[in-house]
Formats: C-alpha cells, sequence, structure tokens
C-alpha cells in the first residue's frame, strides 16, 4: 500500500499542501514545531478516522479557520482507494471513501493501515499496562472491524458500571447486573479476539527477534484477569468471566470499582523465559520494541496480504545506530516510509537511494533536490 497523493487545508499549522506522485520513502526534516507530527498525524486520520494525538477533531482545525480537510489517495496491488476526511464545527466529522460517505459507527472497515512509530512506544516494554492494552486494541482493530465497535461499547459499559459502583451500589444489584451481562458480552468477545491474535503476533514477533537478536528468544504472552487458556469457545469464556466476577464482587464493592475484564489485563514480553519488564536491560527492552513494531508491519501483511505504511516519528534520533539498522532494514524496501527528524544527515547512509527529502517549515513544505 502507498501513499500517491496527500493534501492538507487549514490542517493544524498548514493552511494548504499538497503533495502529488509520491510513491517511496520521504523524509521530513525541520526545527521543532514546523509541522512534521502534524503531516504523519493527517496520514494517520485517514487511515484510522481519527488522530493519535488530539483529544477532539477541533483541535486539528487550523486556529481561526472553520473546519480542515484531508484527502489522500493510496494505491494497493489491485486497488487505488481515495480518502477524504473533514471537520468543521457545525457539520462535525465526516469520512468519505471513493466520494461515498461513511458512518464511523459500528465496524467500519479499515481501508488503508498504517503502523506508527513514536518515542513514547519505547515504554511498551516497562510502561504502564493500558500502553500494551492500546497496542494490542490497535492491532486487532486494524484487521477486524467489529473489535473496534465491541472495544468502545465495553469502554461505555465499564463506566457506567463503575460509576454504580462508585455510588455504593454492590456488584449484586440488579441495576448493576444489566450492566455487568453486557460487561460480558463484549468483554467476551474482546477476550476472545486478544487471545487469538496474540497467537498469531507472538511467534511473529518472536521471529523477527531472533534475527535481530541471535540466541534471545522472545515471547509475548496475555495475562488476563480472567483465567483462560485461549481456546474457550465464546460462551465459556463468558461464564469464566462471569465466574470472576461474581469471586470478585466483594472486593469490587470494597474499592468500588470494576476489577476484572479486558481493561485489566496486561501483555507480558519474555526473554528466554524471564520477564522483560523486570529482568531485560534497557537495550535489550529497546530491542524488543523495534522487533515488535516490525512484526506488526509483518502481522498486518499476513492478515490483509498488503503492507501498511510506516510512519516514523522522531524515531531514528531515539535509536542508536544498530538498532536503527536493524529497524530499516527489517522493513521491506516495498514499506512506504514516511519519517521526520531535525537533521537527517545521520540517518542518510541507511536509508534508500531512492528516498525524497523535504524541509518543513512553519507549516509548508519544501522538497530539496538530495536533501
Ligand atoms: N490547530 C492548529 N492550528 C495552527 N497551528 C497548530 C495547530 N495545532 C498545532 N499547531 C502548531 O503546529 C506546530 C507544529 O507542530 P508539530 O507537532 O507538527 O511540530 P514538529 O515539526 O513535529 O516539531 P518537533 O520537532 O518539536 O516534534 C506547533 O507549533 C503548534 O503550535
Ligand atoms: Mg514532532
Amino acid at each position: 500500500m502507498v501513499l500517491q497523493e496527500l493534501v492538507l487545508e487549514d490542517f493544524r499549522n498548514y493552511a494548504h499542501l499538497g503533495l502529488r506522485s509520491i510513491s517511496g520513502t520521504m523524509v521530513f526534516f525541520g526545527e521543532n514545531a514546523q509541522g512534521k507530527t502534524n503531516l504523519l498525524e493527517s496520514i494517520y486520520l485517514l487511515a484510522r478516522g481519527s488522530s493519535h494525538r488530539a483529544g477532539a477533531d477541533a483541535e486539528m482545525v487550523r486556529w481561526d479557520r472553520p473546519s480542515f480537510l484531508v484527502r489522500g489517495v493510496f494505491a494497493a496491488a489491485s486497488r487505488t482507494v481515495e480518502i477524504e476526511v473533514s471537520y468543521s464545527e457545525q457539520k462535525g466529522k465526516s469520512v468519505l471513501v471513493n466520494g461515498i460517505p461513511r458512518r464511523q459507527s459500528e465496524g467500519l472497515a479499515p481501508q488503508v493501515r498504517v503502523v506508527l512509530f513514536v518515542p513514547d512506544d519505547l515504554q511498551l516494554v516497562k510502561g504502564a499496562g493500558s500502553l500494551r492494552r492500546r497496542f494490542l486494541d490497535q492491532e486487532i482493530s486494524q484487521v477486524d472491524p467489529t473489535y473496534a465497535f465491541d472495544l468502545s461499547r465495553y469502554t461505555k459499559v465499564l463506566s457506567q458500571r463503575n460509576s454504580l459502583l462508585r455510588a455504593g451500589a454492590s456488584p449484586a444489584d440488579p441495576s448493576v447486573e444489566v450492566w455487568t451481562e453486557q460487561l460480558v458480552d463484549h468483554g467476551g468477545r474482546l477476550y476472545q479476539k486478544r487471545l487469538r491474535a496474540l497467537k498469531k503476533i507472538a511467534p511473529v514477533a518472536r521471529g523477527v527477534h531472533s534475527r535481530f537478536a541471535p540466541g534471545e528468544d522472545l515471547d509475548v504472552l496475555y495475562r488476563p484477569s480472567v483465567p483462560l487458556r485461549g481456546d474457550e469457545a465464546i460462551s465459556q469464556v463468558e461464564e469464566a468471566f462471569r465466574r470472576r466476577l461474581r469471586e470478585r464482587a466483594n472486593l469490587e464493592r470494597q474499592k468500588a470499582v470494576t476489577l476484572v475484564g479486558p481493561h485489566r489485563d496486561d501483555i507480558v514480553f519474555s526473554l528466554n523465559g524471564m520477564d522483560a519488564r523486570q529482568y531485560a536491560s534497557q537495550g535489550q527492552q529497546r530491542s524488543i520494541v523495534v522487533s515488535v513494531k516490525v512484526s506488526e508491519i509483518e502481522f498486518l501483511r499476513q492478515e490483509t496480504g498488503d503492507l501498511p505504511v510506516l510512519l516514523l516519528d522522531d524515531i531514528l534520533s531515539e535509536l542508536d545506530a544498530s538498532r536503527r539498522h536493524r529497524l530499516l532494514e527489517a522493513v521491506s524496501t516495498d514499506v512506504q516510509v514516511f519519517l521526520t527528524c531535525t537533521d537527517h544527515a545521520p540517518f542518510r547512509p541507511v536509508l534508500p537511494t531512492k528516498t525524497e527529502y523535504y524541509r518543513v517549515q512553519g507549516g509548508e513544505v519544501e522538497m530539496v533536490a538530495g536533501g
């Protein structure tokens, strides 16, 4: 999958941007606060329908303007997809795919896929569990549209249930049980899909990592707050979830919060059988993250038959030369990469010769011959 054309109108600090006839690796370089991340954000928005960093769509409208528009043309092996995302205060957000309006609500099939790698991702191994859950959620959402739907319903149900518990209700109260049933319904499907996805992701990550770090055996394991093996039928998953909730009912009443479910689970990265969070060195943890990110590309290719677009925001400068090398070498030359940096000189030797270099300055982008 290749982004061939990108047009921005009043998006963040861009009044107008038009990039046409693009294909290979593109480097966007420039000083801080010039619009490099904004540009990657716009591509992410086309693929996912929402920003990776904006809390609200309105944030992305250029200051003092009424609306923004982002349009991209993506080419896959056998098809071309034009996606347009626009937002205005009066009309809200609208998404057009090949000119046809899409409703964001339930299970909108993703048309194009991106893998985003930002410095925050380097915390994946040792940072908060929410980072690891989000990693898994995003990966599954890109291949399974109904997953995102269940996840958003689950999150709403969870907050309803929590607010009743906070107000002093007991998990056994009928008013809470209504939400418990919905929690189990959406959560059961999330469990099943997470466990299945991880069974596919783990070997891919292990394969990538063994190429990087021979002798280091990486495993990615799911640690559910409900005892599950991973091969249960949905009814068994639901029953196990219900049972665990019942077992924790007293504690939930004391703590006034939902203690069991996909929102409480974690992913464990292990190296040679040891939890990498506790035992791996900083450098090993970073290497794991690079392997996991590369495996995300491979996972999406396996699941969809197409390569995603890779967005690297300021990541090369965060990695030492050898990890940078590993990352770029592991990425097939068929993957289109958009990368940002303040100075590209150190990376030039490891970038493909056909790479195009663009200077970003004050919301304007200018191609620079030979960098
Ligand atoms: N809605 C908006 N309208 C206009 N400008 C905005 C808007 N949102 C953000 N900006 C501005 O965009 C500028 C560039 O942001 P961006 O995050 O893309 O910078 P960057 O080039 O990635 O910088 P860095 O190297 O520090 O990461 C910031 O100065 C910010 O003030
Ligand atoms: Mg930036």
